[in-house]
């Protein structure tokens, strides 16, 4: 070995050790926020994308499906969504319970997953669960067989306006789990007399942005500067400032924007929108962020 190699050696292997010891001390400094009440920060959020997508591809890909059309195992998924999945996932027009609002990564809204996600991954995903996430590994509690049948729901899923979802649930779930609790409404409290000198005032903006990642806006809805938020099952939210009317139907004003957030079926009944649960303060400063947000990105 030439002298020159062996310096260029030694170099290497201390700015190895160096670059070891200082992401051990980072991680030992407890520097990374790991509350619930914070995403990862973007770079963390695009990697940790990338590699659980690829991870579900590339084991996916030895999944063969088999035949989904009957409609007999759209039904049979549907009764196992009701009892397994909606807590978490929520539905059209269906809020996922409280515990699962404070999630983080939160579950995502499966209209979404269901148009994008081939039915291997899918089946995949709900067998063997994400680790580090509130997603649970199902394949010791439902047979392949069920699975399939969810698959096979999922894939009707995005077809159902909240209107068709109720009726599903009434057709084919109440009539046998009668002892089943009524589907998830979170439970707001009752409104404040709609007197016009209960006029709401906008909060903070601040508070409003970290509190928008509790009640799964993100899962739904593309929100400029918000890690996470890049889902289009309602509108984008950049420019809704500027908008004239809230869901085409409430002039847009900051007491009708709090009263949207808080129980959209109340103003629209055939909304996808849910009520959420949504307390006044909350729902105040998520509307002042939602105000900032003047410029669709
Ligand atoms: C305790 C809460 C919980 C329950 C119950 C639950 N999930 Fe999940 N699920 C999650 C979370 C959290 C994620 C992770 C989201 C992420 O990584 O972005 C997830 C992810 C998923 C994904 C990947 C979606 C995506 O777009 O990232 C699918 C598909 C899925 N769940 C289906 C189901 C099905 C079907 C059931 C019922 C059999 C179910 N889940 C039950 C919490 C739950
Ligand atoms: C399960 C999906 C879902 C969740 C969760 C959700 N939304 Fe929505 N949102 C929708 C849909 C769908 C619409 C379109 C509703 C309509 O027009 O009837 C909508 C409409 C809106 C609108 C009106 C937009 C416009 O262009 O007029 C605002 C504002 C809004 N959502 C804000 C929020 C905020 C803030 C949160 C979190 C507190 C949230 N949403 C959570 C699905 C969702």
């Amino acid at each position: 070995m030439k002298p020159w190699m062996r310096t260029a050696g030694i170099t290497l292997a201390t700015a190895a050790a160096a670059a070891l010891a200082g992401a051990l001390a980072l991680v030992y400094s407890g520097w990374y926020d790991s509350s619930a009440t914070h995403p990862h920060t973007a770079p963390m959020n695009s990697v940790m994308d990338v590699a659980l997508q690829r991870s579900i591809s590339v084991r996916a890909a030895r999944v063969s499906v088999p035949p989904l059309d009957d409609p007999q195992q759209a039904i049979d998924g549907f009764r196992l969504f009701r009892a397994h999945c909606v807590q978490c996932h929520g539905a059209p027009g269906v809020p996922p319970e409280p515990f699962a609002m404070g999630l983080m990564p939160p579950p995502a809204s499966l209209v979404d997953t269901a148009r994008h996600w081939p039915a291997a991954e899918v089946y995949w995903v709900v067998r063997q669960g994400i680790k580090m996430t509130g997603m649970p590994a199902w394949q010791y509690r439902i047979s392949d067989e069920d699975i399939w049948n969810v698959v096979a729901f999922m894939r009707v899923l995005p077809t159902l306006s909240p209107a068709d979802y109720q009726v599903w649930d009434s057709r084919y779930v109440r009539p046998e789990a009668s002892s089943e609790p009524a589907p998830a409404v979170a439970s707001a409290p009752a409104p404040a007399a709609a007197s016009p000198a209960a006029e709401p005032r906008l909060g903070d903006a601040q508070a409003g942005r970290q509190a928008l990642q509790q009640y799964l806006c993100v899962t739904c809805h593309a929100i400029p500067g918000v890690v996470g938020a890049n889902y289009h099952v309602g509108p984008p939210l950049g420019g809704v400032a500027q908008q004239r009317y809230i869901a085409g139907i409430l002039p847009n004003t900051p007491a009708n924007m709090v009263r949207w957030l808080r129980d959209p079926p109340a103003i629209d009944p055939a909304t996808a929108m849910p009520n959420l649960g949504i307390s006044e303060q909350d729902a105040r400063d998520i509307a002042a962020f939602l105000y900032t947000l003047d410029e669709p990105e």
